[in-house]
């Protein structure tokens, strides 16, 4: 089925209004476009837990914080069209592909910020970026009032940012966690993956190679009874990344998953004693070629350590 183009908040408005009325979940799936696989899985969640698909499709200048990235973002309407279609049953009924005007109609006087969660990560390297990512997605969300809206782990403080800003401004929608597809090879589904020459994309093995020795670091501690140890997994994922040729670290960072700070190694359990942390996010972020590729994987959460151990080189 091919997915009605909408390109004004009025009729997305109406559309919206429409759905409602017949009781009908609506379920946004925000997107910037050159829409991969990652983006398909995310669609397909959102077709599962409701009845009017919203793909929008904005390439937002706001949350770019270099001009020559937001120039050679890779742009494909009518690709990204034909595979939405193609997912048949799955299929959005609308993609929202507004123009600039229609997103920033004047001279913006309004930010959305997130203070916390924010100062580390692709933060305290993005200047500015998750204001922009905060104030679309505030505006895409009052633009189409989904009751359900879909983001990947891949991006997972921009998740967790988008959490935060749902709880904290009480906005009415329900935020699902799409897990992160990977190629085969365990690189990451990512738009920017387009623009890695044949030499780069083996270099990008490095990320998930990185991160599967902290699992597997993890994994051998863990069965010998041993707590989990921060340093420990951002030593085994970063020399992976030093002895790669042609990547150049941006970061490597052992966090709480949940408010993506230093883990807590004073937690206590509820009787008291010292508890290790049960999950860790272990995130890279690096350069490669002309494109920065970011990957995580949180230790301790099975589905993703298994996910991230069943691809190969
Ligand atoms: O993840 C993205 O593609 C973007 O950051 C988003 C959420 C669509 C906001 O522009």
């Amino acid at each position: 089925m091919t997915a009605r183009r909408v390109t004004t908040v009025a009729e997305l408005r109406e559309l919206g209004a429409r759905a409602r009325h017949e009781s009908r979940r609506v379920g946004l799936v925000p997107t910037m476009g050159a829409l991969h696989e990652g983006h398909l899985a995310n669609v397909r969640l959102a077709s599962e837990v409701s009845d009017l698909v919203v793909v929008s499709i904005f390439v937002n200048p706001r949350q770019f914080d270099r001009a020559d990235d937001l120039e050679a973002y890779p742009r494909d309407l009518e690709g990204d069209e034909a595979a939405l279609a193609a997912l048949g049953d799955a299929a959005p009924q609308i993609v929202f592909v507004p123009e600039i005007g229609e997103v920033y109609p004047g001279e913006p006087a309004v930010t959305v910020t997130v203070s916390r969660l924010t100062d580390r990560l692709c933060g305290a390297t993005r200047p500015g970026h998750f204001d922009g990512v905060a104030t679309v997605v505030t505006k895409l969300l009052n633009m189409v009032a989904p009751d359900v809206a879909v983001f990947g782990r891949k991006d997972f403080q921009q998740l967790q940012v988008i959490r935060h800003l749902v709880r904290d401004l009480n906005l009415p929608v329900e935020i699902l966690a799409a897990p992160t597809v990977r190629e085969r090879d365990g690189v990451a589904m990512s738009s920017r993956n387009r623009r890695l020459a044949a030499d780069e994309r083996e270099a990008a093995h490095a990320l998930p190679r990185a991160l599967r020795e902290a699992v597997t670091v993890a994994r051998g501690e863990r069965a010998a009874g041993r707590s989990l140890d921060p340093d420990l997994l951002r030593g085994a994922a970063t020399a992976i990344l030093e002895a790669a040729l042609g990547v150049e670290i941006d970061y490597v960072e052992v966090l709480d998953p949940n408010t993506l700070a230093p883990p807590d190694g004073t937690r206590r359990g509820e009787a008291g004693e010292s508890e290790s942390p049960e999950q860790l996010l272990v995130a890279v972020a690096a350069h490669v070629g002309p494109v920065r590729l970011i990957d995580n994987v949180v230790v301790g959460d099975p589905d993703d350590e298994d996910a991230l151990l069943a691809t190969r080189d």
